[in-house]
């Protein structure tokens, strides 16, 4: 725990790449961080951060922890393949808190021993899915809470963007199912963190996963059923073959008192909301300069409250279990070609598996530190 009359929490950022620098302003912003450090394998990356935010670069996560052991919590912004190894080899090797992108680690089994791992070293693990901070969500999740919506009868997620084959090739990870993942764990999963976080947990799943538009291993179409534990039940379409722009990505309740409907680029807009359609305007966020939308600077405010006060974060270990546990259960259930239960489904034949060669290209040699 941070004690000394809320001292400043050492930051560092680990991957600089789309989304560091989103992290970046949302720490610069902050009074509760100081951001001591970025780092990139890729050192131009680096340096283009540390000089918008005045702070240094290393191309070495170990050389950074090693000059700055006053470094407390890291911002781990990699392939999300590679989260599972940066996260165990960091908290093994300097014992650090560690925030960590979307989708937290590819398999329950991944999540399991690094929040064990965590635990050992009397870590913190910060997960993020920004999209739950979003006005809209809020909304909807207090009126399935207090019953103003009634019981949920079924749920729609519908995710139609455009990812042309130049967006996978822009990286060797992008695609692949050892550290990318498709549409379902890459874009979609949001959407299914959102459905059990509105709408309950799901007992079971059957999932037709499909290669369509572009040249990758990986789904970049996905089309399923489930049903909840509450006895709800739901249907999800998510792509990213959609041609020629993003269109939509919504996600929908249809319940006993009412409907409920979030679209926007990043579920920022409540589009339906039977129980007052004048909360449709007023919990309604412009995203379009920011596609990333607010929810990290939020979740940065609850890290510092998590760390300063040594209160547990909204996000533990059951909550991001559940969430992988899920989005496993999809690829399982096209895998075996049949319904999946969720719980007990373990984990997924090819999402997360190592490629050796692959996660060559992102590890951090310990050799040539100073
Ligand atoms: N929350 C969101 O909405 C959101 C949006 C985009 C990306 N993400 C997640 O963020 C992560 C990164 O995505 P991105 O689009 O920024 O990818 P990116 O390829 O643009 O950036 C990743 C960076 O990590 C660097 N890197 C890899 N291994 C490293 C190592 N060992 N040490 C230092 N740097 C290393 C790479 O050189 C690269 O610059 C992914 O897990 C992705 O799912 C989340």
């Amino acid at each position: 725990m941070i004690n000394t009359n809320k001292e400043k929490i050492k930051i560092a950022v680990i991957g600089c790449g789309r989304i560091a620098g989103h992290h970046c302003r949302a720490i610069i912003a902050s009074d509760e961080f100081e951001l001591v450090a970025v780092c990139d394998l890729e050192i131009n990356k680096a340096e283009q951060y540390s000089k918008e935010f005045d702070t240094l670069a290393y191309v070495s996560y170990h050389q950074m922890f090693i000059e700055n052991p006053q470094i407390n919590i890291v911002a781990i912004i990699t392939p999300s393949g590679m989260h599972y190894e940066h996260v165990l080899e960091i908290l093994n090797c300097y014992k650090k808190n560690i925030i960590v992108e979307k989708p937290t680690f590819m398999t329950p089994n991944q999540v399991f021993s690094a929040y064990s791992e965590a635990s050992k070293n009397s870590c913190k693990i910060f997960p993020i899915f920004q999209n739950r901070h979003n006005l809209a969500v809020q909304r909807v999740l207090k009126a399935l809470k207090n019953g103003e919506l009634g019981k949920i009868y079924s749920v729609a997620v519908r995710v139609r963007w455009c990812r042309p084959q130049r967006y996978y090739d822009l990286a060797p990870w992008r695609g692949t199912f050892s550290l990318d993942g498709g549409c379902l764990a890459n874009q979609g999963i949001h959407h299914i963190d959102l459905l059990r976080y509105l709408g309950g947990e799901i007992q079971k799943v059957c999932s037709l996963n499909k290669t369509l538009g572009s040249k990758i291993e990986v789904e970049d179409t996905a089309v399923a059923v489930f049903e909840f534990k509450n006895g709800a039940i739901g249907s999800l379409e998510i792509t990213t073959a959609a041609r020629p722009l993003d269109y939509e990505a919504s996600i929908s309740f249809v319940c006993e008192s009412g409907l409920a409907q979030i679209g926007g680029i990043a579920v920022n807009e409540l589009q339906i909301f039977t129980p007052d359609p004048n909360e449709c305007e007023k919990k309604s966020e412009d995203f379009s300069g920011n596609v990333y939308g607010n929810g990290h600077a939020k979740i940065y405010k609850e890290i510092a409250i998590s760390l300063h006060e040594n209160k547990d974060f909204p996000i533990n270990l059951n909550d991001v279990l559940s969430t992988i546990q899920l989005l496993n259960a999809f690829y399982i259930s096209d895998e075996k070609k049949s319904w999946v239960n969720v719980n007990g489904a373990g984990d997924s034949l090819r999402l997360g598996k190592i490629d050796e060669y692959l996660a060559s290209l992102y590890r951090t040699d310990k050799v040539n530190i100073r």
